[in-house]
């Protein structure tokens, strides 16, 4: 019933654009019939990523090493080995964990919190530990001890994310001891190591200066500098204050590349040296993970970021065989699909050795946020400016979903408010739906018992890689929330 009324909000949005002429618009009844079968897929999804998610958290009742609070990347220890915890992956599944908490007080909340205090015992232990790269060491055994074999490191966006998540858990159980005993312990190291370009990237393949990871210092040092100041820690606040301005006005402009997408590496340092197009999904990442809101350096809505999305778009849609297809079924009903992209163009790694990158699921359904946070952004802005770039994002994604495209140039440098109620809400609807495109195609490859692994198979769809991948369940459920969220907007 309620997608109803967006459909009818859509349609009659478009053909009011004359963007749908009455005979195609067969297409909206199409996509109508899809929004239960996908939703009610995206639920049961949820449902089983939360639990999966939850059983990847030791203790384990097959492995009495692994310690409390340690998060396996995957179950997987061999072709390939994810049974270890990577200092990024266990702190994004723990920021979601507290999502959940935050927003769906329907969900377990006492094992959600069990969760979290582990985590946190398992990080006292982890920053007290000798090893070589310190805080900066990727990752680390189940059972606690160091990770001695050589591995790209270090990488420094773990430190960062661990104290965002452990920032916003100070805040939310009103633990501020948190700070003393854990927090200034990673913002110090981060304040030491921003500048530094020998560190290791996320995808741990390349050395230099890394846009995910100086965006995700930058929100940590902010964060963390408001909660010193809160908690009268003024040298503190003033520390990491001065870095984060450093780092927003020194480094973070340098990944702008005029006219086209944002960069992902600068000051090249080593490792990897094929990454000629210096296009990466982490940069998509990096705008979902530590932005929020429309506005600001290259949160989801500005023009550089919807810029670098359709640059992702374009060039990932002809990579894999599996974009070929462009509908799936879901309970029977077929629901019109989106690209399936990987982590970059030159991506060699398939998930257990080297040949050819595939697409993945985790990035896949970051493409599903980003048209839903793009979405609430505006609302929450009330307005939107049809940017070119917006523009050509839309304009892109019409024949995906059967509009004729020529008639968004009417709206060009057009400020649409919610006060034109229904423009602004075709709009909405608009990319809700387009996000539904990507969402519906991680539904299709992913496994009929909701098996995510890391990468589809680019010419079968199949899973491929570490199977049940943490992360790749987390960010189903980030863009499943962003969904829910747009959906009781737009009605
Ligand atoms: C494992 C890393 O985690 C992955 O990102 C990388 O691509 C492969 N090793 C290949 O080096
Ligand atoms: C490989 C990915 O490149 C890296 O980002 C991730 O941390 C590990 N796999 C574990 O999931």
């Amino acid at each position: 019933m309620l997608f109803c009324i967006t459909i009818a909000l859509v349609s009659s949005f478009l053909l009011a654009l004359g963007l749908v002429s009455g005979q195609n618009q067969h297409f909206f009844q199409h996509h109508q019939s899809a929004f239960e079968p996908l939703s009610s897929w995206i639920n049961d999804q949820s449902q089983y990523a939360q639990s999966r998610i939850l059983a990847n958290i030791a203790p384990f009742a097959d492995d009495p090493s692994a310690m409390a609070g340690a998060v396996c990347a995957s179950p997987s220890r061999a072709h390939p080995d994810y049974y270890y915890s990577w200092t990024r992956d266990s702190a994004l599944v723990m920021g979601e964990i507290l999502n959940w908490l935050e927003e769906d007080n329907s969900t377990n909340s006492q094992q959600l919190n069990i969760a979290l205090a582990s985590y946190i015992g398992f990080t006292r232990h982890l920053q007290s530990l000798d090893t070589r790269y310190g805080l900066g060491e990727a990752k680390f055994n189940m059972d606690g001890t160091a990770f001695t074999k050589s591995w790209c490191n270090a990488q420094t966006d773990g430190p960062a994310i661990r104290a965002l998540v452990l920032i916003r858990l100070a805040e939310h159980w009103g633990k501020e001891s948190l700070f003393e005993s854990l927090i200034h312990i990673d913002l110090d190291y981060v304040s030491r190591v921003w500048w530094q370009n020998t560190h290791c990237d996320i995808w741990e393949e390349s050395r230099g200066l890394h846009f995910y990871t100086a965006m995700a210092q930058h929100r940590a040092l902010r964060a963390g500098a408001e909660l010193a100041q809160r908690l009268g820690d003024w040298e503190a606040s003033r520390k990491y204050s001065t870095v984060a301005e450093k780092i927003e006005t020194l480094l973070l402009p340098r990944f702008k590349n005029h006219g086209s997408h944002i960069l992902t590496t600068i000051e090249w340092s080593g490792g990897l040296s094929s990454k000629v197009s210096n296009l990466d999904t982490q940069v998509l990442l990096a705008s979902l993970h530590y932005t929020s809101g429309g506005q600001g350096m290259y949160s989801v809505g500005s023009s550089e970021m919807v810029s670098t999305v359709l640059a992702i778009l374009r060039r990932f849609e002809f990579m894999y065989d599996i974009n070929r297809v462009a509908y799936t079924e879901i309970s029977g009903i077929s629901v019109p699909i989106g690209v399936a992209a990987g982590r970059y163009p030159e991506d060699v790694y398939n998930g257990v050795g080297s040949s050819l990158g595939n697409p993945w699921s985790l990035v896949t359904s970051a493409l599903a946020e980003y048209h839903y946070r793009l979405a609430l952004a505006y609302a929450d802005a009330g307005y939107l400016i049809v940017s070119p770039e917006l523009i050509a994002l839309l304009k892109w994604t019409a024949p995906y979903i059967q509009g004729n495209t020529e008639q968004f140039d009417l709206l060009q440098h057009k400020v649409v408010s919610d006060s034109d109620d229904h423009e602004f809400r075709g709009l909405l609807s608009y990319l809700l739906a387009t996000g539904d495109l990507y969402m519906a195609r991680v539904a299709r490859h992913t496994g009929r018992d909701h098996t995510m692994s890391e990468q589809w198979n680019m010419y079968t769809g199949f899973g491929r890689g570490a199977v049940h991948l943490t992360w790749s369940y987390a960010a189903h459920t980030a863009a499943a929330r962003a969904r829910s969220k747009l959906i009781a907007i737009i009605n």
